[in-house]
């Protein structure tokens, strides 16, 4: 039942729940609401308890301090004494440059709420939506808009979360090209840690997510809060620790100088952040997946088994031998074949052609139809790399619309493997491009795009304004993926940026699955997509079985290791098929088939990773959402110092169920070495959960970079 609360009918303190989290804010706080709290949740508080809870939590005035304490608000602002990161920064020509809102309106359900705001000398109003889901994760967003007479330079407008006293060590992840999301951990001193990404797309060293916990809290335990920006460019995320013993969290676009000037009566919406909490990182992304997993446009039909031709052939396009190789995806059980870079006009290498978005005649004389066709006949599913954002000089569009490049002032950008970028808040660019890739799914069966984006944005100002564009360009990439999705129903969209660089639940509320990284060598792989997956969901996070020998590292590895690794994510494989030997397309349809079986667990149970006693392993897994069943990887990164290594344990099983524990035989892990057999992997074990879960098994002894499956299910 929604209620509107004009501040007089009396309820002060607003209590929200939902799933398992409880945000209380006090409405009587000078300016707009204060937080008292966000995290456990706090029972069913009586008004008398919560007005108790808001008493216990006003601090005292101290000597050298302001007369009233600051209070943390939604927006926190120095007119109301906060001396910490604004909510808000703007101007009016350097006039109204501290807004003192007050709240006017409070408009609640059990579980949100859309606080409003009004700062009658400044002209400006604002509206604060937060709300809990049924996971417990808190979604909040912020409007402000320019009620006064002239224009409004915004520069900032963030949302602000408050951290526990408990919160002492930070989590986040840094990275480049090739090795994104590695993570990164500093204790959490006096004063603020920024992370901003100024490359107009998040970019591979940017945070996936701020985190803050208890000292040494892990993925199994150990309070944790943080939070992920759902925006695909330029943003800013802060933790801040102010000698007040005010902790807070905040995240918001990063905005350029003049880049969103206000005109009386327009708005400016704050992209979402998207902020969970839990015992453990486990629990903190398990809220987090279950907030992606409940979006009405989250795919849910099995993710099909990809081939994707970039590694396999780069770009030495030619029909018979991308035939031959789909033919032999189809052996092992490929269901999508994904044509890569270098099928257009001119795209005989990465120097030219990106824009001309033509079908080559002089590579593909009768088109793209008939390998098509032949995918197609093989019941796969047909995909098409692109990179619509983007133009070589080396182009016909480059050569016409020199206008339509992302530029400043008289002077073209630094390019970036040897392109600009499009502006795409240019409706001249943004008409071409979209007439361009309706056209390609018109005049084809396309079922899936790859949709790649190979640079990073600077100097990325429009022709027309001469200001600074990326908000503008990231807004428009939004509304043309959602127009080709919405006049091409059914059609998927991964989202691609020099591998992983534009990692973002923004870009995946408009796409199907990002490419997580560039970087297939499993080991490799290991830590990014168990940071990465602290956000996203497996379903959601490409993962292919390259060939043996990795292309970007150099380094060998077996199969066995390559596909266990890829079971992680959506599977795909990356390689040239038509090199692989009988027994190897055998044992590699036997991990497409294990995978196959097991998709509906992995794409959409609980990911877990388990903190090892012996930190020279990985084990990580997936445990069904009706905790029946689960599938854990145990992979012997480098050797140990202990022989054998320190037992297993496995969290996210149910205590009191017994589970069946044992290596399957198909397909077959990497092999145990040592001196005999490992006796609960030859014949089984039937244990508890909370014996796996505080004693667990005999670790076994593996080569170093090799694996083995370990599967649970519970005993009827
Ligand atoms: C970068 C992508 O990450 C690769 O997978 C591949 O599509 C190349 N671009 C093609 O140019």
């Amino acid at each position: 039942m929604r209620r509107e609360n004009t501040m007089q009918d009396g309820a002060q303190v607003l209590h929200l729940r939902n799933g398992g989290t409880s945000l209380v804010l006090d409405l009587s706080a000078a300016g707009m609401p204060a937080f008292v709290h966000w995290g456990a949740d706090l029972g069913d508080l009586s008004d008398s308890e919560l007005a108790g809870l808001v008493s216990a939590s006003l601090v005292q005035r101290v000597s050298g301090g302001l007369d009233h304490p600051a209070r943390l608000s939604i927006l926190p602002s120095e007119a109301y004494g906060w001396q910490g990161s604004p909510g808000l920064v703007g101007s009016r020509a350097g006039r109204d440059f501290s807004p003192a809102f007050v709240t006017t309106a409070v408009e609640t359900d059990a579980a949100s709420v859309v606080v409003s705001g009004l700062d009658p000398a400044a002209g400006l109003e604002l509206n604060a939506e937060l709300s809990l889901d049924g996971s417990g994760t808190l979604l909040q967003r912020l409007r402000v808009r320019n009620a006064g007479e002239d224009d409004y330079e915004l520069e900032r407008l963030s949302a602000t979360l408050p951290l526990p006293s408990s919160a002492r060590e930070i989590l986040d992840t840094s990275g480049r090209h090739l090795r994104e999301r590695m993570p990164q951990r500093h204790p959490f001193v006096m004063g603020s840690h920024v992370r901003e990404s100024r490359k107009g797309r998040p970019g591979a060293d940017s945070t996936l997510f701020l985190t803050v916990g208890t000292p040494g809290f892990g993925f199994e335990r150990g309070l944790v809060h943080g939070a992920h920006l759902a925006w695909s460019g330029n943003h800013r995320m802060l933790v801040e620790r102010q000698v007040t013993g005010a902790a807070i969290l905040q995240g918001g676009e990063l905005l350029a100088p003049g880049e969103v000037r206000l005109k009386p009566g327009e708005s400016y919406l704050s992209p979402p952040l998207i902020a969970s909490w839990g015992d453990g990182l486990n629990a903190f992304t398990a809220r987090l997946h279950a907030h992606v997993r409940a979006r009405p446009s989250h795919p849910r039909s099995p993710r099909p088994v990809t081939l994707n031709t970039w590694e396999a052939v780069y770009f030495a396009h030619d029909l018979d031998g991308l035939r031959d190789l789909a033919s032999v995806g189809a052996r092992v059980g490929v269901e999508r074949f994904v044509l890569d870079d270098g099928w257009f006009r001119g795209r005989r290498d990465d120097r030219a052609g990106l824009g001309d978005w033509f079908v080559d005649e002089a590579i593909w004389p009768h088109g793209l139809d008939p390998l098509i066709e032949h995918v197609h006949g093989l019941d796969m599913q047909f995909g098409l790399w692109v990179e619509p954002e983007m133009v070589n000089d080396d182009s016909d569009l480059a050569r016409a619309h020199p206008e339509w490049v992302l530029q400043t002032g008289d002077r073209m950008p630094i390019e970036g493997r040897q392109q600009q970028v499009l502006d795409l808040s240019h409706a001249g660019a943004y008409a071409y491009v979209r007439e361009r890739m309706l056209a390609l799914l018109a005049d084809h069966s396309i079922d899936y795009l790859k949709w790649d984006h190979n640079r990073d944005l600077i100097d990325a100002g429009s022709t027309i304004t001469g200001r600074a564009a990326v908000h503008d360009n990231v807004e428009a990439l939004y509304r043309l993926l959602d127009d080709l999705k919405a006049a091409h129903p059914g059609l998927e969209i991964e989202s691609c940026a020099s591998g992983g660089a534009r990692v973002d639940l923004g870009i995946l509320a408009h796409t199907d699955r990002i490419w997580t990284s560039d970087c297939i060598d499993p080991l490799e792989r290991l830590p990014i997509q168990k940071y990465t997956g602290v956000v996203v969901p497996y379903e959601l996070m490409g993962a292919h079985v390259g060939g043996t020998v990795s292309h970007s590292t150099g380094r060998t590895s077996t199969l066995p290791l390559r596909s266990a690794t890829a079971l992680f994510g959506h599977f795909g494989i990356e390689s040239d098929l038509r090199t692989f030997s009988e027994p190897e397309l055998d044992a590699l349809a036997a991990w497409v088939g294990y995978h196959q079986r097991h998709r509906a667990m992995f794409h959409t149970g609980t990911a877990v990773h388990a903190e090892l006693d012996d930190d020279t392993g990985d084990l990580r897994g997936v445990v069904a959402e009706d905790l029946s069943r689960a599938v854990f990887v145990f992979t012997q990164v480098r050797s140990s110092d202990t022989y054998p290594p320190a037992p297993l344990r496995f969290p996210g099983l149910d205590d009191d169920i017994v589970y069946r524990v044992g290596i399957p035989v198909e397909p077959a892990s990497d092999p145990i070495a040592g001196q005999s057999a490992l006796e609960w992997a030859q014949s089984g074990v039937e244990l508890s959960g909370r014996v796996l879960r505080t004693v667990g098994v005999a670790a076994p002894v593996l080569f170093p970079q090799h694996c083995i499956v370990i599967e649970m299910a519970a005993i009827d």
